[in-house]
């Protein structure tokens, strides 16, 4: 199962396993982890499971949706690694997954 590193708000980081097709943002909230609060369940319309990708993983994701590219243009501190994470589907990778995460609080 790949491994994703959530680079936490408070300068902690988390290694998860997450199930390939599972999103970034499900490896999350199925962990409590802090920052990624996902209102909207994943429905890619509440932009509070915003994330920065790391560059070394970010070729492992497909390119974002228009709907994506919109709420992420509306986003304070948003920068060109923003993604949101719910959006982000885990690939069959054996290379650590690296995210930063934003507090979306
Ligand atoms: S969880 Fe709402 S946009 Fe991602």
């Amino acid at each position: 199962m790949p491994i994703v590193t959530y680079h936490l708000p408070d300068g902690t980081a988390t290694d998860v396993d997450v199930q390939v097709g599972q999103t970034i943002m499900d490896g999350s909230t199925r962990n409590n982890l802090p920052g990624i609060v996902a209102e909207c369940g994943g429905s890619c319309s509440c932009a509070t499971c915003h994330v920065h990708v790391d560059a070394t993983s970010n070729g492992l994701f497909a390119e974002p949706a228009e709907e994506e590219t919109e709420l992420l243009e509306f986003l304070d501190g948003a920068c060109d690694r923003s993604r949101l994470s719910c959006q982000l589907v885990v690939p069959d990778t054996d290379e650590r997954i690296e995210i930063h995460v934003v507090d979306s609080r």
